[in-house]
């Protein structure tokens, strides 16, 4: 699966040159994990933006629902970012109307297969209780 959509034009994307840690909440349960992210090992999937949460997620074994393959062409990655959200891209208009499908939309929403922080601070994003079903950890 390609890691972006060539009909949508990319904002400019910071990718990280320093290591950082993305800390993942599952809304459900309360379960925490860090990881730290390596800059040198990115993309660590083939799904989403190299970089973005999703990448990352995946790469570390967490699975987050990603029905079109990261591509910006579904709402299923939805994640809130409850820290560090200035650090990551802008959202596009096509991510944001992506969103608008999603359920519990908060201002601090994003696309986990689009949104890259880059690493000038530490990242905590939550995985909404709906979704519950569709995270789930790895080997
Ligand atoms: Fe479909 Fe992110 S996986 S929009």
């Amino acid at each position: 699966m390609s890691s972006a959509n060539p009909y949508i034009e990319g904002e400019e994307i910071r990718r990280p040159t320093q290591s950082y840690e993305l800390t993942v909440v599952v809304e459900e349960t309360g379960e925490r994990r860090t990881i730290i992210v390596d800059p040198a090992a990115l993309p660590y999937s083939h799904d989403g933006e190299p970089g973005s949460i999703l990448d990352v997620l995946l790469g570390a074994g967490i699975e987050l629902d990603h029905a079109c393959g990261g591509v910006c062409a579904c709402s299923t990655c939805h994640v809130i970012v409850r820290e560090g959200l200035e650090t990551a891209n802008e959202s596009t208009e096509d991510e944001e109307d992506q969103l608008d499908n999603a359920p519990a939309l908060t201002p601090q929403s994003r696309l986990g297969c689009q949104c890259v922080p880059d690493g000038s601070k530490p990242v905590t994003v939550e995985i909404p209780r709906w979704n519950r079903n569709n995270a789930r950890e790895g080997d």
